[in-house]
């Protein structure tokens, strides 16, 4: 019963978008077993487009949140996992080489890969950077390439590649401090389409190659996995708000009108739409043809299908989407996006995994996903998740690689 107790965890993932800042808490008990407690949401205030323009303000949406999902839960949470918006990080590939000994060969250890990796990332980085997340890509034994793992074979030299995501060191201090000025603590930083990753795609699709697409407020990001790894990232300066922003200007309607009328009478394919919308205006209701606001819409679309067909062609990864494309965050719950997506694209497009119980869990997988990924991390350290069989495992890898790096 104790064990048991000791072995259940409580995770809050906040995922801090421009646009909408969403928590979750979920229990884990083990790697499959993810209970969602629930999840709230706030119209995020203190950002200006993609940079922080009122801490305090920052702060309290933050407080707001996670009270929110404290409250429908019923959990109290010290620390949360953040979750960044793709428009704080950069992408960038970086590699080095290292020599295994002196003279002859030998057989590479778990350490080897680290220090290789970490060269890696030394080299990768300017001193204003943050790493959030390195991608191991290959790694060269004597020059010839090898598996994902090559930890146990024989080699006088080793080399790898790195896909790094990093985020200016500054901006992730400032997004800590607002969470700390919340009154909580921050457990982990992750990038949060990479956290939507994790719930919204099985591992089985990333092994075959398929793509991740996370429309947001102001910034789209597109992960290419093939072989269980994330292979290439890119972003795409286009969200949900330039199509607010296309029918506000297009039928003069103020940005929070446009909004809603967005949510609740827009559609990506304009063909299908005949009829009018009636609009409260000072002087009363004024109707507003639909087919102008999807005319509207579909502007936009067509500015971001262009962006994406460019994305997802032009990666290295393209013809190795045997899975298609996953779609998650608020943009893509614009009815007829995912068809028009499938069309231009020609390859299949579907929703982020359902959660049960829950509506539009694409928008939530993010928050889900980093409470996850903060499980299997600390799991993988060993850390506050003991139990006998990990503790067991940790010390006979660790005697064993101490053997192979000694004799
Ligand atoms: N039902 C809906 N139909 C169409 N668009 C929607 C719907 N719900 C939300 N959106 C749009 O989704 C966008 C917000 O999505 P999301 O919450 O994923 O963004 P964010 O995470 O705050 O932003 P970012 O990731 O760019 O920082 C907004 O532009 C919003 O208008
Ligand atoms: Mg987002």
């Amino acid at each position: 019963m104790f064990k048991k107790m000791a072995q259940l965890q409580y995770f809050c993932g906040l995922d801090l978008g421009t646009h909408t800042m969403k928590a979750s808490i979920v229990r884990l008990t083990d790697e499959d077993n993810l209970d969602l407690l629930g999840v709230f949401e706030t119209r995020a205030t203190g950002f200006k487009g993609n940079s922080i323009s009122d801490i305090t303000e920052l702060a309290e949406c933050i407080q707001r949140t996670v009270q929110g999902v404290m409250q429908k839960t019923g959990i109290k949470v010290h620390a949360v996992q953040l979750g960044v918006s793709g428009s704080f990080l950069t992408t960038r590939r970086s590699s080095a080489v290292i020599p295994l000994v002196d003279s002859g060969t030998k057989v590479i250890s778990k350490f080897d890969l680290r220090k290789v990796e970490a060269q890696a990332k030394l080299l990768g980085v300017s001193l204003d950077e943050e790493i959030i997340h390195d991608f191991p890509q290959w790694y060269k034994i004597d020059d010839i390439n090898t598996s994902i793992n090559p930890a146990g074979l024989i080699g006088r030299k080793i080399e790898t590649s790195l896909l790094l995501l990093t985020a200016q060191a500054s901006r992730v201090r400032n997004l800590t401090k607002a969470v700390h000025q919340a009154g909580f603590e921050v457990s982990s930083v992750a990038f949060g389409g990479y956290a939507a990753s994790d719930v919204a795609i099985d591992k089985a699709d990333k092994t075959l190659g398929c793509a991740l697409v996370d429309i947001g407020a102001n910034i789209t990001s597109v992960i290419f996995f093939k072989n269980g790894i994330v292979g290439d990232v890119q972003f795409i300066p286009w969200g949900g708000n330039y199509v607010t922003q296309s029918i506000a200007e297009r039928l003069s309607l103020t940005v929070d009108l446009a909004e809603e009328i967005k949510k609740t009478h827009a559609v990506a394919n304009p063909k299908e739409v005949t009829g009018e919308i009636l609009v409260k205006r000072d002087k009363g209701y004024i109707p507003i043809r639909r087919e102008a606001v999807c005319e509207a819409v579909n502007w936009e679309i067509e500015n971001f299908l262009t962006h994406l067909e460019t994305v997802v062609k032009g990666s290295h990864l393209y013809h190795q989407l045997n899975k298609g494309i996953v779609m998650v965050g608020g943009g893509a719950l614009l009815p007829g996006a995912i068809e028009r997506i499938e069309e231009r694209i020609n390859t299949p497009v579907r929703m982020g995994a359902a959660t049960p119980g829950l509506n539009n869990a694409a928008v939530y997988a993010a928050s889900i996903g980093l409470g996850r990924m903060h499980y299997l991390k600390k799991k993988e350290e060993g850390i506050g998740i003991k139990t006998p069989l990990n503790f067991k495992d940790k010390i006979v890898n660790s005697v064993k690689e101490l053997c192979q790096e000694y004799f």
